[in-house]
């Protein structure tokens, strides 16, 4: 089957990776790809949202099945676009209906979705222009920090947490009066703050089965010790020590059967993936933490991707044909119980300005991890340059968390360019709980 994966990310060049190793992958396309997934098929100068484009891409090359990456062109409904072309409605398309979507592109609507469906969740109403002066006495009724989201896709960054009262009524007013985040925050969910450690839940469905994925951590913030900005993500770790089997089985039956049962009861399409952010909260309860849904993606996150697809020893096009014929009960999902460490490398300056075209060294001396390409490309000397903010990361795959975090960064150490930054704290917060016992 001829293959067509939409995105430019390290999370692509880790998903190409994993199709390319499939039998049953016989030519595979990356649009735009970059200068990673090069190496594993064709790439093609072509916009994911560009529809009109990809269909001509799909009937001149005979795709069989698509991939998409990123949330953008599942949110403008790229899937429904195929359902409603003749040429294209055999196409397996890995990504949900626009309805399915909507649980990224609206925070209101994952919230509404989470209540109807009885899914643990933070306290939440959603305000707009109209009613700021109630969204005032919203927030007077909460306890600080103060959590305020921009309703629609914000690039990662319409989140707001505030201590200061006085503080969020006035951003509250500029995300509903002053488009702080353009449209997407003319809407605002304001919601209880949650105490707890982050993770991150990986689901492939059907629409009414469901895979597992292996769990993974993010590491988020710029600088160590997760401070300074937020970030796509600075590395990743697979599996999550402290999400052992008795804490999956009470994330399966509080919410991932739910949501999955949810989407197939309102008779939403959605073949792809569900990407749940989690707070564990009470992590010391004698019964283990109990776990919240901080947000809905998708898709796959990235970084994670990078530490999540290479622990799936199961041929990945399988499964995503069973997702497409909805027999994922039929699917097979094997997993590496190694742990996987991913550390990410990115242009000084990143999130903010930094420079891009700079010449990268050393890749091809890295022995026995992974490396996955992210913001890289070729000049027309065949020169690798960095192209974007992230850049480029390591994977290592160990039996232990410590081993698989240090060959992570030793095969980083060999990776060079001017300007190249990193975190050297990835996987310490668990390695941490895993002496201690004890969150940070
Ligand atoms: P989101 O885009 O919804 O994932 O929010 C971005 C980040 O804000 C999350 O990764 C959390 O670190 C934090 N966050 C969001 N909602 C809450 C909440 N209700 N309580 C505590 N932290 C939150
Ligand atoms: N790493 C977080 C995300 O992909 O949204």
């Amino acid at each position: 089957m001829n293959i067509l994966l939409l995105g430019s990310g390290g999370r692509e060049h880790a998903i190409a990776y994993k199709l390319s190793q499939s039998a049953q992958c016989q030519n595979l396309y990356i649009a735009p790809g970059n200068a990673g997934t090069a190496a594993c098929g064709t790439n093609l100068d072509l916009n994911p949202e560009d529809f009109e484009g990809v269909k001509k891409c799909v009937e001149e090359k005979h795709i069989g099945m698509v991939v998409v990456g990123p949330e953008a062109p599942l949110v403008a409904g790229i899937a429904d676009f195929f359902a409603a072309e003749e040429s294209l409605r055999n196409v397996k398309l890995i990504g949900p209906s626009k309805a399915g979507a909507a649980l990224e592109g609206s925070k209101d609507h994952a919230k509404a979705f989470m209540a109807r469906h009885a899914i643990p969740t933070a306290r939440y109403r959603t305000f707009t222009a109209e009613n700021v002066a109630e969204g005032e006495q919203f927030l007077e009724s909460l306890q600080p920090p103060y959590v305020l989201k921009a309703d629609g896709l914000a690039a990662g960054k319409g989140v707001l947490i505030i201590n200061d009262l006085a503080e969020a009524k006035q951003e509250l007013h500029n995300m509903v009066e002053g488009g702080k985040f353009g449209q997407a925050s003319s809407r605002v969910v304001i919601e209880e703050y949650l105490e707890g450690v982050e993770m991150s839940v990986f689901v492939l469905t059907d629409g009414h089965n469901y895979k597992i994925l292996p769990t993974a951590k993010d590491y988020k913030r710029i600088g160590e010790g997760d401070t300074g900005l937020n970030t796509g993500g600075m590395g990743s770790v697979s599996p999550v020590p402290f999400a052992d089997k008795e804490f999956m089985r009470k994330v399966e039956r509080l919410i991932v059967a739910p949501t999955v049962k949810g989407l197939a009861k309102e008779k939403t399409p959605y073949c792809g993936f569900i990407f749940i952010g989690l707070m564990c909260c009470n992590m010391q309860s004698a019964d283990g933490p109990d776990p919240y849904v901080i947000e809905y993606n998708v898709r796959m996150g990235d970084p994670e991707t990078e530490s999540v697809f290479p622990r799936i020893k199961s041929d990945v096009v399988d499964l995503f044909i069973h997702a497409a014929n909805g027999t994922l009960d039929k699917a097979t999902l094997d997993i590496d119980p190694r742990y996987a460490a991913c550390v990410m490398m990115v242009a000084k300056g990143y999130p903010e300005k930094y420079a891009k075209g700079r010449e990268i060294s050393g890749v091809d001396e890295v022995e026995g991890s992974l490396v996955f390409h992210a913001g890289t490309r070729r000049d027309a000397e065949g020169r690798l340059l960095t192209n974007g903010g992230r850049v480029i990361c390591t994977t290592t795959l160990s039996e232990s968390l410590p081993e698989a975090l240090l060959k992570s960064y030793y095969a980083a150490e060999h990776i060079k360019w001017s300007g190249r930054y990193y975190r050297h704290d990835i996987g310490q917060d668990l390695l941490r709980m895993m002496i201690d016992r004890q969150p940070l």
